[in-house]
């Protein structure tokens, strides 16, 4: 899969960068005090980390507040790439419909408008939950459990999810908008309370406190490695990551719920679920249960 103008780092130098901002800018949590809330989310600050040979490069906006970056970038249609986080939204969603709470800005916000190959928007989620995994790993050493399709995990709870939409045009492939949700800061009183056992934060989870634009600049470039990998090998990082395979799982297909044991998971992106009458269904997506 190709980014249009894709040109790349090395990952060697992607994980180099990322870790040597981490050490410039992440602050350490006393477990007893967390430290005020200061992370400032500057365009500036973004395309100063970024390599300018990034295809994001210069390609950022930062908004104060909106109603959700996913409507934003499609009702204005910026010339692609382009990413468009915001420190707080008043109507983020997810998948399927369902509301993202991100009324403040103590997570990562953003959407991304994307033109890839038709054939390879089906991975697209696959591949962007993969480079939030990377993202997270290169600034905290957490590693994160994939959760099939658009889930991130830490200590089975949910750390960030993705969502891609499409946007059809005449003639012409239908572009990708994928948006993230990466909690970053929350502590146990800032998510509500049907959220407090299922969701989790990197600040909870790690006592660190990773800045957006540092964790926005780890996702672009991961991002730009992954869509440039070869599937078979993404795919592979995917099923060591999974932590469904192997497992009993129901997933939800439209208005079916079907149960069985997760057997694999292809390089086109399906889950392979073994239903009890011994017949395999191959799922493109669809919601299944929580926690994995
Ligand atoms: C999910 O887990 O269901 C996906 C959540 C995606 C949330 C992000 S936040 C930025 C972008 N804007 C939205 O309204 N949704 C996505």
């Amino acid at each position: 899969m190709r980014v249009r103008v894709a040109l790349m780092r090395s990952p060697a130098s992607v994980a180099a960068a990322s870790s040597k901002s981490r050490r410039l800018t992440s602050t350490a949590i006393s477990p007893s005090k967390p430290a005020p809330l200061s992370d400032p989310f500057e365009v500036a600050h973004v395309d100063l980390l970024l390599s300018p040979k990034s295809p994001f490069h210069r390609r950022t906006t930062i908004l104060k507040t909106c109603t959700s970056t996913q409507e934003i970038l499609r009702t204005q249609l910026p010339p692609a790439p382009a990413v468009l986080a915001t420190e707080v939204q008043t109507k983020g969603h997810g998948r399927p419909g369902k509301p993202w709470l991100s009324e403040n800005p103590l997570g990562l916000w953003v959407s991304i408008l994307l033109e890839v190959p038709s054939s390879q928007l089906p991975l697209l989620s696959l591949l962007a939950s993969l480079a939030a995994a990377d993202a997270v790993r290169a600034l905290t050493q957490l590693e994160p459990a994939l959760k099939w399709p658009n889930d991130l995990l830490l200590k089975n709870r949910k750390l960030a999810g993705v969502l891609v939409e499409t946007i059809s045009r005449v003639n012409q492939p239908p572009l990708a908008l994928l948006g993230l949700g990466l909690n970053l800061h929350q502590q146990t009183a800032d998510f509500p309370p049907e959220l407090k056992d299922s969701a989790i934060s990197l600040l909870q989870a790690s006592r660190q406190r990773i800045p957006r634009s540092q964790m926005l600049v780890a996702f672009l470039e991961n991002l730009t490695r992954r869509l440039d990998q070869p599937t078979p090998e993404a795919m592979e990082d995917w099923r060591r990551a999974c932590l469904q395979l192997g497992r009993t799982l129901s997933i939800r297909v439209g208005t079916t719920i079907l149960t069985g044991t997760a057997e694999s998971l292809d390089d086109s992106g399906h889950l392979h679920l073994r239903l009890p009458d011994g017949s395999l269904q191959k799922i493109a997506s669809g919601e299944t249960d929580f926690p994995a």
